[in-house]
């Protein structure tokens, strides 16, 4: 397997995924990671990520260098490649002028790396150094007219480097390039495919769970429902499946889980709405929210399983990047999931988590190779806090009937216009302002509605979609007509960075 080692880079999730694509395990490192410890591991290759920092700067990341000695094939890209370049004994120097943006790269030695991509090719820059002179041993391999080494690599120890992105779109021969790398330089071949993903999860919960008993909270949405097929198919029916309804669900969803499960597993349906609803009351802080709800969660969890008879073991769906963004990887904590870091200390179940290495789309190409059914597996990601996060201020049981019936609206009306698939995540946000207007004469006074609707390829990045007029129209003319308390509807246009895709 591929370990990427994380300079700090916003998008370095990106590089592990490309790597998945390829169908070649991966995961995610912190910079300074010791190559004892990647030797270890057993790591076939490893990828040094880009990150914002100047090798210059004092306390700028670095990584063992030990990690060339290891004998595997290295790639460092951007700010690994200047990293590379200056533990090796190159020259980084700061570009003349910072690099953003598209370029053209013109090949000047071929190398495996380099097969097959045209020369010149479009890469996506984005640097402020570069590297003036290669170290010892190395080749120039490519270049662009601002960048005299764009890609450079040293046969002999199986070093390679690439100045440009090749994980972003808009490179768009990157995938070729990490292919390359994989196959070629590092000799891998692909073995990350569903099927042997499900056996080693499934074996993987085995070993963990042991000879105990398993207790899965299923939320509505594909993580759960993928790691409680998972888990079925592990310990069968050791798996206790309990779904505690908080009273902060999607239309309908509580139906459609017993619809799905009922008759597969031993499913309890807990409703514990007014535990919630009396620990939120009077909360508006965000990330208090986020920790009362995880917390409330817990409890109502722990009540149920003392209802039950024990259980040693939690199954979770937790994904990775809920992981990485937990500060799981190099990058900061953005939000505390409430399935991470919102875990309250004193809670007594082991937690098993089988999805933890997957992104979202290798859990619902894995859900479908279960056979759940698509409705189940292309459901929208939904948070675990649930529509309180949907809610700015104090999350009543009036609001949050607002917003669901919105939400129930915005996404049929997306279902209908056929954009289900291509949309990550749809729904409404309820404000806690007031606007006024007219409806038959009368002067209203209103909520404003808050529509949103990204795509995302794994929600660590999302851009907000660009809906037909006539969707939007629908939605905002069903929305006002339908529900009484709002009488405004706007629409979100900020993507992923800098807006996150839920407002809280
Ligand atoms: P943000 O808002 O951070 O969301 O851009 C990224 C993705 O994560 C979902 N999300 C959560 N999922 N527990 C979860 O299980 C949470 O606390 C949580 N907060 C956000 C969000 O819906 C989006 O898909």
């Amino acid at each position: 397997h591929v370990i990427v080692l994380d300079f700090g880079a916003q998008y370095n999730q990106l590089i592990a995924r490309r790597v998945r694509e390829a169908e070649i395990f991966s995961e995610v490192l912190p910079g300074d990671t010791p190559a004892a410890t990647i030797r270890d591991k057993g790591a076939d290759a490893v990828i040094l990520s880009g990150g914002p920092a100047s090798v210059f700067e004092p306390g700028a990341p670095t990584m063992d260098p030990a990690v060339f000695e290891l004998g595997i094939p290295v790639l460092g890209i951007c700010y690994g490649m200047q990293l590379m370049a200056h533990l090796l004994g190159g020259r980084v120097i700061p570009a003349a002028r910072q690099e953003y943006g598209r370029s053209r790269m013109t090949i000047q030695r071929m190398v495996p790396l380099l097969e097959g991509l045209s020369s010149p090719s479009t890469v996506w820059m984005s640097h402020g150094d570069i590297v003036e002179s290669a170290p010892p041993g190395f080749q120039v391999l490519a270049s662009t007219p601002t960048t005299p080494i764009a890609a450079m690599g040293d046969p002999a120890r199986n070093l390679w480097a690439v100045q440009y992105h090749p994980e972003v779109h808009h490179t768009p021969e990157g995938q070729r390039l990490i292919e390359n790398f994989l196959y070629r330089v590092a000799g891998l071949r692909p073995d990350w495919r569903p099927a042997e993903v499900i056996d080693q999860a499934v074996a993987q919960i085995r070993a963990e769970v042991g000879e105990g008993r398993a207790l899965i909270a299923l939320s509505g949405g594909v993580d759960s429902a993928v790691a409680g097929a998972l888990a079925a198919r592990a310990i069968g029916d050791r798996l206790t499946a309990v779904l505690i309804d908080h009273g902060l669900m999607r239309a309908d969803e509580v139906d459609e889980i017993r619809s799905v499960f009922a008759d597969q597993i031993d499913l309890h349906i807990v409703d514990a709405s007014e535990q919630f609803f009396a620990a939120l009351a009077g909360v508006t802080d965000p990330e208090a929210k986020r920790k009362i709800i995880g917390r409330e969660f817990i409890r109502a969890f722990e009540a149920t399983e003392q209802a039950l008879g024990p259980r040693e073991v939690l199954i979770q769906g937790t994904v990775y990047p809920d992981v990485i963004e937990s500060g799981g990887g190099q990058a900061r904590t953005i939000k505390s999931h409430h399935n991470v870091g919102g875990l309250p200390e004193d809670m007594r179940f082991r937690v098993v988590e089988p999805l933890r290495w997957l992104f979202k789309d290798e859990v619902r190409r894995i859900g479908t190779a279960l056979g759940l059914p698509d409705r189940l597996v292309w459901r929208h990601p939904f948070p675990g806090p649930g529509l309180a996060v949907r809610i700015i201020g104090e999350v009543t049981r009036e609001k949050v009937a607002i917003v669901r019936a919105a939400d129930a609206i915005v996404r049929q009306e997306i279902d209908r216009a056929g954009l289900n698939r291509q949309v990550w995540q749809a729904f409404a946000v309820l404000l806690d302002i007031r606007a006024v207007g007219v409806m038959g004469d009368q002067r209203t006074y209103g909520y404003p509605l808050v529509v949103r609707a990204v795509e995302s390829l794994d929600g660590m990045t999302a851009d907000w979609v660009r809906l037909p007029p006539e969707v939007l129209d629908a939605i905002a003319n069903r929305v006002v007509g339908e529900v009484p308390a709002v009488n405004r509807v706007v629409y979100d246009i900020t993507s992923k960075p800098p807006g996150t895709i839920e407002w809280e």
